[in-house]
């Protein structure tokens, strides 16, 4: 069937500027990087984009290696994009994608060279049938490329016009702060920085949130659900259809300790009766702070995309809910 997206679809949404750029992004974002691979089910796939843009999210996140099989992701996606949003709906979306773990066999398939960097967005805009992306990003740093050449190459790139804006993802505070400086000298300035943020990992408050907002860099916390257990899914064993039960899925059942269980329990009741869900309140804790541009998420059904997007409803914390917020975690 063709999609005619909804009318409404900016009415709800809530737009945040990315950094100190002329970019605004929805409060929350989709990536693709578990459920829509060649493993996956495409028409689910498909519905779940198709819902997200009905409801203002404009920006959607891949990397050279999603699927699986890897690559799979942005082939998918490009399908998808071909069969919906074809045409002037292209100029409605940020697409991003990403080279930094490894893609293809030999020295020149992984890390952070210019070689790579270059050649993996060429495969990339091929695999999704696109002109250009919107953003890519330096995966993750690599201690055995210099900065300098890493970053290079993301000038290039934006220059080239393969893609609109540069990105990092997965550097600590200080190669952020390297990589932003060289970025800035070369006169292309960073977009938009990629962390590991959730409530359960909150590594990026340990100084990388202070260099991005001294160099004016958006923040697009990625797994803000801790891929799942900030919700309440994980409370009475581990469900047939979820990333720990399936095969191909990152989180481990290792990865749910009787201590977390705990603490999902803990929050899912401090959830409760601020009248949300805990994926919600785990959303909404994250976009409390204004360095915070949107939260990157995951979701293998649309109703999982529903209850995230209903968290722009309640975004407000008592100072008694994050001093409980605080104390379970602490716990
Ligand atoms: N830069 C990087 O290195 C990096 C690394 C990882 C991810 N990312 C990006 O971040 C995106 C999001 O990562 P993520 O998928 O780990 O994010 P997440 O939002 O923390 O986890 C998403 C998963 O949680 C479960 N879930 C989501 N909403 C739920 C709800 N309301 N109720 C119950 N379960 C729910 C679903 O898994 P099940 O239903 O399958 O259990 C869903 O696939 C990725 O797609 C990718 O774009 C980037």
């Amino acid at each position: 069937m063709s999609y005619i997206p909804s009318v409404s679809r900016y009415e709800e949404m809530q737009y945040n500027r990315c950094g100190k750029s002329g970019l605004l992004l929805p409060a929350i974002s989709l990536g693709l990087w578990h459920n829509f691979g060649s493993v996956d089910d495409f028409k689910n796939g498909r519905s779940i984009i198709r819902r997200a843009f009905d409801r203002g999210i404009t920006h959607f996140d891949l990397a050279n290696n999603y699927g699986p099989e890897p690559g799979s992701a942005e082939e998918n996606f490009g399908a998808i994009l071909q069969k919906d949003f074809g045409g002037y709906l292209r100029d409605e979306l940020v697409i991003s994608t990403k080279a930094g773990y490894t893609m293809w066999p030999g020295p020149y398939g992984d890390w952070g060279s210019r070689k790579y960097l270059i050649t993996s967005l060429e495969q990339s805009l091929k695999r999704m049938g696109l002109d250009y992306v919107d953003i890519f990003y330096s995966h993750r740093p690599d201690p055995n490329t210099p900065v300098e050449e890493t970053m290079k190459a993301l000038d290039h790139i934006v220059r080239s016009g393969k893609a609109l804006y540069a990105g990092i993802s997965n550097y600590n505070a200080e190669q952020s702060r390297q990589a932003f400086s060289v970025l800035r000298s070369l006169g292309t300035p960073c977009l938009i920085h990629q962390p590991k943020y959730s409530m359960f990992v909150r590594t990026p408050e340990k100084g990388l949130l202070d260099v991005l907002d001294e160099y004016g860099v958006g923040c697009i916390p990625f797994s803000p659900l801790a891929q799942g257990l900030l919700t309440d899914k994980y409370l009475k064993g581990i469900p047939e259809r979820s990333r720990v039960a399936n095969p191909h899925g990152f989180l481990k059942e290792e990865d749910i300790t009787p201590d977390k269980v705990d603490k999902i329990s803990r929050l899912n009741t401090i959830a409760q009766e601020r009248e949300q869900s805990l994926a919600q309140m785990a959303l909404a804790w994250l976009l409390k702070d204004k360095r915070v541009t949107s939260v990157l998420i995951g979701a293998s059904s649309v109703n999982q995309l529903d209850n995230n997007l209903d968290a722009l409803k309640n975004l407000e914390f008592s100072g008694d809910e994050l001093t409980a917020i605080e104390d379970v975690l602490a716990g």
